[in-house]
């Protein structure tokens, strides 16, 4: 077992992960080039994945039979790093290098415990206009500052699948905050994705470059979209919940490895059986609900106010902050 397992990080970054050994899918026994063509466009693109997989998935997603398929997910558990156990002392010493972003708001900081958590996936949720997109841009442009200032320090990627990232508005933001506006835009590594696949890949991407720059804030604004649009209809849901799992699972992965804090936006569905209350959710369902440590639920206000209410986090009393959105940016 690798001795340094469980390894702190410090508050800093966490500087980059130990090398592991480089197994491609087509190193695996039985997996030919056209195997692992399939698996990867089935969105099995590394051992981990394999090694978590069902044997009847698997089989199905390679065309091969279910026999050769245990076989293959037997040799990439024995052969990925599929981690294990750690000790409750290590956890807690992770959870010592928690950090937090502001997001310029005194009260939304305040639901959240301080700020957007690292080591977690922050989502906010809500219909269009509320001011999704412009908290992406906001704490992205927040996590630079120094921790004294409510930041991390660290660097961002910019995952967006709407053609929403505005770099004007990260400089009106920048200047809001009396930092240099080019300087702001350098540290923000923006892509666009162009289809969900595109989307997951996008994250194995943002691996690569945390391994060389100190990423402490991932945005992905929309999670959702491209799935929504994608997968259309009641047969397609459960496909649809199944990659939109494995993408989060990705993303939480990432927030570990880094510390870094993972931000989602999310647009609502109509809800055509609620007859009292918001007759809206956040698209996803169950699978969202799972795997977002925070979830923040906007609407409109009387303008340019805008109300966030966290629901059901773990450890936190569920409740309501008023912020304005303003040419500057997020205030209270
Ligand atoms: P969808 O992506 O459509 O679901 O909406 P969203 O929740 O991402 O909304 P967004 O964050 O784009 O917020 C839109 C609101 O932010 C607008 O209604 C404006 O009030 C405000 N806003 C957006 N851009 C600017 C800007 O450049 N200047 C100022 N002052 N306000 C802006
Ligand atoms: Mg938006």
């Amino acid at each position: 077992m690798p001795p340094s397992k469980g390894s702190p990080r410090v508050a800093g970054g966490p500087g980059p992960p130990e090398p592991r050994e480089q197994v491609a899918l087509e190193d695996l026994a039985g997996v030919g080039a056209t195997t692992a063509d399939k698996l990867r466009e089935s969105g099995y693109t590394d051992l981990m994945e394999l090694a978590v997989a069902s044997p009847g998935d698997v089989a199905e997603a390679a065309e091969i039979g279910v026999a050769i398929a245990q076989k293959i997910i037997g040799e990439a558990r024995r052969r990925a790093d599929v981690g294990g156990f750690e000790s409750g002392a290590a956890v807690l010493e992770r959870r010592k290098h928690l950090g937090r972003i502001t997001t310029n708001a005194k009260s939304l900081d305040e639901l959240l415990g301080g700020g957007v958590e690292t080591q977690a996936i922050t989502e906010f949720s809500g219909e269009f206009g509320t001011g999704k997109t412009q908290l992406g841009h906001q704490i992205a442009v927040d996590v630079q500052l120094p921790v004294a200032q409510g930041g991390l320090g660290g660097e961002v990627v910019y995952i967006d699948t709407e053609s929403t990232f505005r770099p004007e508005r990260i400089v009106d933001m920048a200047r809001g905050l009396g930092i240099e506006p080019e300087a702001t835009l350098e540290k923000i590594h923006v892509a666009r994705a162009f289809n969900s696949n595109h989307q997951m890949l996008l994250v194995q991407k943002a691996q690569e470059l945390a391994r060389e720059r100190p990423v402490r804030l991932l945005v992905v604004d929309s999670l959702t979209s491209h799935f929504r649009s994608e997968y259309v209809g009641r047969a397609e849901l459960a496909p649809r919940q199944q990659l939109l799992n494995r993408h989060l699972h990705e993303l939480l992965r990432f927030a570990d490895t880094y510390n870094a804090s993972i931000v989602v936006t999310n647009q609502v569905s109509a809800r055509p059986d609620i007859l009292f209350g918001d007759p809206t959710r956040p698209i996803g369902g169950n699978i969202v609900a799972h795997a977002a440590t925070y979830r923040v639920y906007l609407r409109k206000s009387k303008p340019p106010k805008r109300i966030a209410r966290l629901i059901d986090s773990p450890n936190l009393p569920e409740g309501e902050a008023v912020f304005s959105l303003t040419p500057e940016g997020i205030r209270e």
